[in-house]
């Protein structure tokens, strides 16, 4: 039985994260405030921390091999029935190392060199390598940047398809824009692909950072849909544990799942011990911390939101409806060539560039606010000062 937390911190200071064994805190020189790399500022949840130390004392052997053997599988069926994912199959639910090995090894199950894949930019760079490492031909389709936020380009997405379109990814929620698919979207994309006839890859990863209702799965929208869609989900954004790497590939469709473990057997290994122990400690005692998580991040957005609305009227940006990820359009700044060098150096804030997230989105860049509101404070003060400074 894990004690019952009531309290606790879940903000680290400064000290504590700057530590050699962070990306995020090392990848940048000590004068760096890096607010870059999806990974949040915060205290691991006390009933994870729980589990794991209870685990180490019964040593590191095996888990074990199949994961519809550990109270995993129960969990996460009862978790992904909540999202319109019932009645999954034996066999529909098989772990990964991560949601980005899940990502290649379904371009890989469900495409053939030279096929064309589908995908809307901006999007989270491993869907593009995950397409182009494997001879797999990119079909991005921009989103539209609107008053109203990011929007699907209905016509683009319809002639970018061709008789050799196979697959359509999907982000939902979309990493970096933070956008959350509507019902009515994803019944309309749905349609598409089904006309189509494409399978779907469909990251739902974020899907518990929603600052809106309850997540719905793609694959939900539609019961043919449940036939040709692969989800892929894991607990490293939701608990902030990337550094256990574990994740979950899930179909209806059991021979699309047996098709993508036979092409990736052997090279998929198996996921740790600690990192099961974690993902069921987190489903079963994490509600708690998420919800104080989920506030934060919402009183995150909505500071950041304000003050660049107030500051830097110039720098479009749609608060995300989900994740820590803004999105934010440098474009109208003189350095918007090289703004995401022109803020490490002379604002001392570490932020993702936009090129990596596709063709046409150099002068945005990305930045992580799931940290204290006195660095994210601090991170605005910098950028401000130095946009300000240099017009
Ligand atoms: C949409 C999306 N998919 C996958 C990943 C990475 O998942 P993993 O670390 O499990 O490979 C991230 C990390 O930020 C992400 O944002």
């Amino acid at each position: 039985m894990l004690p019952s937390m009531t309290t606790f911190d879940l903000l680290l200071p400064e000290d504590t994260l700057r530590h050699p064994d962070s990306a995020k805190w090392k990848f940048y020189p000590d004068d760096v405030l890096p607010l870059w790399v999806a990974d949040m500022d915060f205290a691991v949840a006390p009933a994870i921390l729980a589990a794991l130390q209870e685990r180490l004392t019964r040593g590191l052997g095996y888990a074990p091999f199949e994961v519809e053997a550990t109270p995993l599988a129960p969990l996460l069926r009862e978790k992904l029935a909540t999202q319109g994912l019932a009645d999954l199959p034996t066999g529909g639910l098989r772990t990964l190392p991560g949601v980005v090995p899940g990502l290649y090894a379904a371009v890989a199950g469900l495409s053939s060199p030279g096929d064309e894949i589908l995908t809307m930019t901006p999007i989270y760079p491993p869907f593009l390598g995950s397409i182009r490492d494997q001879g797999r031909t990119l079909r991005a389709v921009p989103l539209l940047q609107q008053e109203d936020g990011w929007q699907i380009d209905w016509d683009a997405l319809e002639a970018a398809v061709s008789p050799a379109t196979r697959v359509l990814m999907l982000c939902h929620p979309h990493n970096p824009t933070g956008r959350v698919w509507t019902t009515e979207e994803l019944k309309r994309l749905g349609e598409f692909v089904l006309r189509h006839r494409l399978w779907v890859i469909s990251d739902e990863l974020h899907a518990d950072l929603s600052f809106g209702g309850p997540h719905v799965a793609f694959a939900s929208v539609h019961p043919e849909l449940l036939q040709r869609t692969v989800t892929l989900t894991g607990p490293c954004k939701t608990y902030n544990t990337a550094g256990l790497g574990i994740g979950a590939m899930i179909s209806h469709n059991v021979a699309l799942l047996d098709r993508i473990t036979a092409l990736t057997r052997g090279v998929q290994g198996h996921p740790s011990a600690l990192s099961i122990t974690m993902w069921i400690a987190a489903l079963e005692g994490g509600a708690e911390w998420l919800a104080a998580v989920l506030a934060q991040l919402r009183s995150n957005r909505d500071h950041l939101s304000a003050r660049l609305r107030q500051e830097l009227p110039w720098v479009r940006f749609s608060p995300p409806e989900a994740t820590y990820l803004a999105l934010l359009d440098f474009r109208q700044h003189p350095r918007s060539a090289d703004i995401q060098q022109f803020l490490l150096t002379e604002a001392k804030v570490g932020l993702n560039d936009g090129p990596p997230f596709g063709e046409g989105y150099q002068g945005f860049v990305r930045l992580n606010f799931a940290t204290s509101p006195e660095l994210l404070d601090e991170a605005i003060n910098r950028i401000v000062r130095a946009v300000t400074q240099s017009e």
